[in-house]
């Protein structure tokens, strides 16, 4: 076995603010180039003080990654956004008295996670540098959107045949039918991730699969 500290063993078995806030102000996906595994963060913020009221998490990682995303929502609940979006990685792995190398990965999945949804609130309230949404950006964010029967991002289950954004119109033509039982979920995310961005009037998701014979 890894040589993991006795902080990151506690905070795996009795992992804190595990779960969804239901009416989030900011939900996040991100999966790690390292290994795959997807963590989900969402985040309840104070419009005002931009303090962070509420922070819950989901992962389909490890238990370094459950370790990391528990001690890093204990760190940042009651901090402002500005304060937790400054916190490394290195922190999160310090504070759990440290990680085996071969997992630092998965505490850089953790930071990855809290910032996207940080980015996200930001974006959603006008507080971030208003960049075009190229291509490039869409893929981005395209990869955070899940096929919940695999777990795995659409992107990499090459789910996604065609995305296009012009005039403000963003559309994206995936290889489901719109009956597939997991369709409006999708399609639900997918919106989630799009509909906020400063540049974009609409948000078509078509379902472009052939039916099975
Ligand atoms: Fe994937 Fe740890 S091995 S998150």
């Amino acid at each position: 076995m890894l040589p993991y500290s006795k902080k990151v063993i506690e905070h795996f078995k009795h992992p804190r603010n595990v779960g969804e806030i239901k009416d989030a102000d900011a939900v996040a996906m991100e999966g790690s180039p390292a290994c795959g595994d997807m963590l989900k963060i969402s985040l309840k913020v104070n419009e005002k003080t931009h303090v962070i009221t509420d922070i819950k998490f989901e992962s389909f990682g490890c238990a370094s990654n459950i370790a990391t995303a528990s001690i890093l929502t204990e760190i940042v609940k009651g901090r402002t956004i500005e304060e937790a979006e400054k916190i490394s990685w290195k922190q999160a792995a310090e504070e759990l008295g440290g990680l085996p190398p071969v997992k630092m990965h998965c505490a850089v999945l953790a930071v990855d996670a809290l910032r996207s949804a940080i980015e996200q609130w930001k974006e959603k309230h006008g507080l971030v540098d208003k960049k075009p949404t190229t291509p490039d950006v869409l893929l981005r964010k395209l990869r955070n959107v899940l096929n919940p029967l695999t777990g795995a991002s659409i992107v990499r289950m090459q789910l996604l045949v065609n995305f296009d954004v012009a005039d403000g119109v963003i559309t994206i033509d995936l290889d489901l039918t719109p009956d597939h039982k997991f369709a409006a979920h999708i399609s639900g995310e997918i919106h989630e991730k799009l509909d906020h961005l400063w540049d974009v009037k609409e948000v078509r998701v078509n379902f472009v699969g052939e039916p099975e014979s």
